[in-house]
């Protein structure tokens, strides 16, 4: 068969596209890159917010349309959005003719077997166990790799879908994740960074996400460690220690602080108060004082009042975040503040408050990038910058993003690079002479 697949969502749903691939490979299946060509189209969906539903039914639509016109194709929905809706996507969308969710990859070749002859194959069973630390994924060339060192998450964070998507948390074991390091350089890759809804709760046997940390760092020719994201609640100071000294792991720490009002943050079940949060920043910085930090941050969550929302502008003003994802509130289904509380803060105030936060935001950006000018990094070079082609980007330890110019230099190339100007977004930068790679 010849299969095409599609992918929405986080970091982690990029790995499972790349597991998928796997199994599909193993199992005979050809990959093609675009719908035409395909007997099978799979859509890897993300639930995290309502624009990531709409944006899947409109891509159903489009497939609804292929059907009509006559192209043989079988619709598979994977991932977090397929394991949500469930009896809502098979009645909206008699298109769909393979659901399967995160835990039931594996079952992906007879579920095209089955859809292959007539039925509709679903599997939305949710395992204890599964890590997929057997499959060897189909890697999306480039400098970084991803590597997912647990699955699911126990935090029930009363907004938030993904406990119920990808069900209970569950670690993989150090020497899989080490393995699968060791395959990574081995193909040429310059760094990895550990992917898990909440890392610091990592534990296998007596391994902790610190050990873990260092025993990555320590494979030899990995030249990046990075991470994401840790929970503000468990932040280990044991994990500050093993960054601080180990040069492979990279200085930049994603911390979402969700909320700046305690009473939000308690309705949210964060578990930690604004204090807190403030404190384990004060704690990053004391250890690690060119730390970059970004965060996450939600507008408008059930009851949150203009006091409230100063709060979130007092921290975010105070903490000085790099950078930062902010979202409006998006109600999900079954989740502890769809039964619990109200959606009561008006769109109009959403969006009020999410344009206030992102421009104080630029503004903060913009200081923290303009800081960073006359200084020297070892930036790593991704790919021609998407402005001008004759430019690279690349990314500093700090995961700031450097345009320059080096014309002898190729992706996965580490250049010692000036910074001469800064954005909101991206720093602007001249090679350090002699442009040659160099080793760290
Ligand atoms: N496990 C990660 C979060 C993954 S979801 C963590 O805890 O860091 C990424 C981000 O989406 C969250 O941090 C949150 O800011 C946002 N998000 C989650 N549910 C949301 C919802 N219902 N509405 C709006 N944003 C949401
Ligand atoms: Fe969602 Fe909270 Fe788990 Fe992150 S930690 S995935 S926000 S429940
Ligand atoms: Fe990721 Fe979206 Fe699922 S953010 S975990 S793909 S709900």
């Amino acid at each position: 068969m010849k299969i095409y697949l599609e992918t929405y969502g986080c970091q982690m749903n990029e790995y499972d596209s790349e597991l998928i691939l796997s199994i599909l490979k193993k199992a005979d299946h050809n990959i093609v890159k675009s719908a035409n060509e395909a007997d099978v189209a799979f859509l890897n969906t993300c639930a995290i917010r309502e624009n990531a539903h709409t944006r899947i039914y409109n891509r159903l639509d489009e497939m609804r349309g292929r059907k009509k016109r006559g192209q043989k194709l079988v619709v598979g929905v994977l991932g977090c959005m397929a394991q949500s809706l469930r009896e809502e996507l098979k009645d909206k969308a008699p298109v769909v003719d393979i659901i399967a969710g995160p835990d039931s990859y594996k079952r992906l070749p007879s579920l095209i077997s089955e859809a292959c002859g007539g039925d509709t194959g679903y599997d939305l069973s949710l395992s204890e166990y599964e890590t997929y630390s057997d499959i060897a994924p189909v890697r999306v060339p480039g400098v970084n790799a991803w590597i997912a060192i647990m699955r699911g998450c126990d935090n029930f964070c009363t907004f938030c879908v993904v406990p119920y998507t990808r069900g209970r948390e569950r670690s993989r074991s150090p020497q899989s994740i080490i393995e699968e390091t060791e395959a990574i350089v081995a193909q040429g890759f310059k760094q990895v960074t550990l992917l898990g809804q909440n890392v610091n709760s990592y534990k296998y046997g007596n391994y902790d996400f610190a050990d873990l940390m260092k025993m990555v760092g320590d494979v030899p020719g990995m030249r990046r460690v990075r991470f994401t994201s840790p929970h503000p609640k468990d932040f280990p100071m044991k994990l500050l220690q093993v960054m601080k000294n180990h040069p492979k792991l990279c200085n930049q720490i994603h911390l979402p602080l969700q909320a700046g009002s305690t009473e939000v943050l308690d309705r949210m079940n964060r578990t930690y108060s604004k204090q807190e949060f403030l404190d384990v920043v004060a704690e990053i910085r004391d250890t690690i004082p060119d730390v970059s930090l970004s965060t996450d941050i939600i507008c408008g969550f059930c009851g949150e009042t203009d006091k409230d929302f100063e709060d979130t502008i007092e921290v975010v003003e105070q903490v000085q975040f790099d950078s930062a994802f902010i979202f409006k509130y998006s109600e999900r289904k079954n989740t502890i503040a769809s039964r619990k509380y109200p959606d009561d803060v008006s769109e109009e105030i959403k969006s009020k408050r999410i344009h206030e936060l992102v421009q104080i935001q630029r503004g903060i950006s913009l200081v923290r990038n303009e800081l960073d000018v006359g200084k020297i990094f070892d930036v790593l070079i991704e790919q021609p910058s998407k402005k001008n082609r004759e430019e690279w980007l690349g990314r500093s330890d700090q995961n700031k993003g450097v345009v320059f110019s080096a014309p002898q230099n190729k992706p996965g190339d580490f250049v010692k690079v000036k910074i001469v100007s800064a954005g909101t977004n991206t720093l602007r930068g001249e090679v350090v002479t002699p442009a040659v790679a160099f080793c760290v």
